[in-house]
């Protein structure tokens, strides 16, 4: 049973128009707070989202001996690490389930430490997610590591050594973890078939102002020298480019206009391409993006998401909402995740014609075309929706039903929106300013909440 004050009632229909601001990356931030582990001076992070992965990694840091406290502007952490200590297994295990970042303390921990415990991981369930890249990686440094019933145990019974390491997949984990590890490792590390996304190219930034050398070659190899300390860093995160992408796809479901600042034009190319083809349309200005439904039908396309610079998988879910609305048939093709399409069950209750396929629809053979998974999916549109009972299944899902909720006639409970918090800062009031109308249902017996 899903807590009442985890249900948000939508009233659909009206457009969102109106500005929303998108902060730091959900994707980069986390990261960027475990890299200030690796130095011996104190870290500031601008531009920190208020999020349940922030506040779970911040969690984990503090366990550590780390301080992590608000600086002086809004969004701006403070990251002291010189006080590193051993952190209580059972008080890192209460973290277990809560986030997939922790799997990223493996390096910083074992170089501070010489050992490291690493809880169950969560994360959305949109595939098998597993980590088997990860304990590969760490092995070839030089890692020892130990599966028991609460977690990984690892140790690094000297210090780590650089090594060649080629990725079976451009798992953006993965690529983050050598990174992580790379920089205090004895020599060099080469990563060929390392993933590219702009969060990852942050990361190095925010290294790169610590001390590490590391070079990123534009055939996905990345070269790291290893040394032997790192200072602090000083950094800007990111803007986060999925959620922009989000309110963009929100902007097109529901006929409506958002501007959308922080999104930058650079780190979201591909997407702006797709919006465009779709028939959306977009203004760009040096402090962010416009996106709205210039009116008339929209485009049919075919869409396969990749790994950068493809269309990314997180921009999947919100778009295909909007693809409900266009005139034919559109394919898509999911290559990242093989279980990132069981989300349309729901948008074809409320209306939507979305078919799932276990072949390679419309582009090229991926990696779950022999092994069964409904991974390509036929939208055909336009269709009206209707408001529906729906529960949240993962974070952009999640986003998605949002969307869907609004540009449906009718009213919809959507039950779990307290996951949306994991990527989505403020999003209640954010879709209030765009004038949604939304309500929080009352407790028994109280009247209807405002959203706050
Ligand atoms: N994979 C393996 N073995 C591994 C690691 C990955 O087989 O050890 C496979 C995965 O199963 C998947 C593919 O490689 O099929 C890509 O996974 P990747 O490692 O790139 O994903 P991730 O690092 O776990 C991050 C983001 C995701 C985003 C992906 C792809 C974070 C915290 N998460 O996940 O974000 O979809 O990269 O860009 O950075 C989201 O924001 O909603 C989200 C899910």
């Amino acid at each position: 049973m899903t807590d009442i004050a985890d249900v948000l009632l939508v009233h659909g229909g009206t457009p969102l128009e109106g500005e929303i601001r998108v902060r730091g990356a959900k994707n980069l931030v986390p990261k960027a707070m475990v890299a200030a582990l690796l130095g011996s001076e104190p870290s500031r992070l601008l531009g920190v989202p208020e999020i349940r992965d922030v506040r779970v990694v911040r969690g984990l840091l503090q366990l550590h001996g780390v301080t992590v406290e608000s600086g002086e502007a809004p969004g701006e952490l403070v990251l002291d690490p010189r006080r590193v200590e051993s952190a209580n297994v059972a008080d890192i295990d209460a973290h277990a389930g809560s986030s997939r970042i922790p799997i990223l303390f493996c390096g910083p921990l074992l170089h501070r430490l010489g050992h490291a415990f690493i809880p169950g991981l969560g994360g959305c369930d949109i595939g098998g997610r597993p980590i088997d890249f990860h304990f590969d990686v760490l092995r070839k440094f030089g890692a020892t590591i130990e599966k028991r019933a609460d977690g990984q145990y690892l140790e690094a019974p000297q210090r780590l050594r650089g090594c060649r390491i080629r990725l079976p997949y451009p798992s953006v984990g993965s690529t983050e973890q050598v990174l992580l590890t790379a920089v205090l490792a004895e020599g060099v590390t080469e990563l060929t078939n390392a993933a590219v996304e702009p969060e990852i190219e942050d990361l190095i930034c925010v290294l790169q102002k610590m001390g590490a050398i590391i070079s990123l070659d534009t055939d996905r190899t990345i070269r790291i020298t290893g040394v032997d300390s790192l200072g602090g860093y000083v950094h800007r995160a990111i803007p986060d480019r999925l959620e922009a992408a989000s309110w963009a796809s929100a902007a097109l479901a529901t006929e409506g206009d958002i501007y959308v600042r922080g999104a930058q034009q650079r780190s979201m190319m591909t997407f702006l391409n797709t919006y465009r083809r779709v028939g959306g349309a977009f203004e760009i200005d040096d402090e962010g993006i416009r996106f709205w439904h210039p009116g008339g039908p929209l485009n049919a396309i075919a869409l396969e998401t990749d790994v950068h610079p493809g269309f990314q998988t997180d921009w999947q879910q919100p778009l295909v909402v909007a693809l409900t609305q266009a005139s034919g048939l559109s394919i898509v093709h999911e290559t990242v995740y093989e279980s990132r399409l069981g989300f349309t069950e729901a948008l074809n209750q409320m209306g939507g014609h979305i078919q799932l396929y276990r072949e390679c629809l419309g582009g090229s053979a991926c990696r779950f075309g022999q092994r069964n998974f409904l991974h390509s999916a036929v939208v055909s549109g336009p269709t009206k929706l209707q408001g529906a009972d729906l529960v949240i299944p993962d974070l952009r899902g999640g986003f998605s039903y949002l969307i869907a909720a609004l540009a449906a006639q009718g009213t919809s409970r959507v039950h779990g929106i307290s996951l949306i918090n994991r990527g989505y800062e403020n999003f209640l009031a954010k879709l209030q300013g765009l004038g949604a109308d939304i309500e929080l249902p009352s407790l028994p017996g109280s009247p209807p909440a405002a959203v706050a």
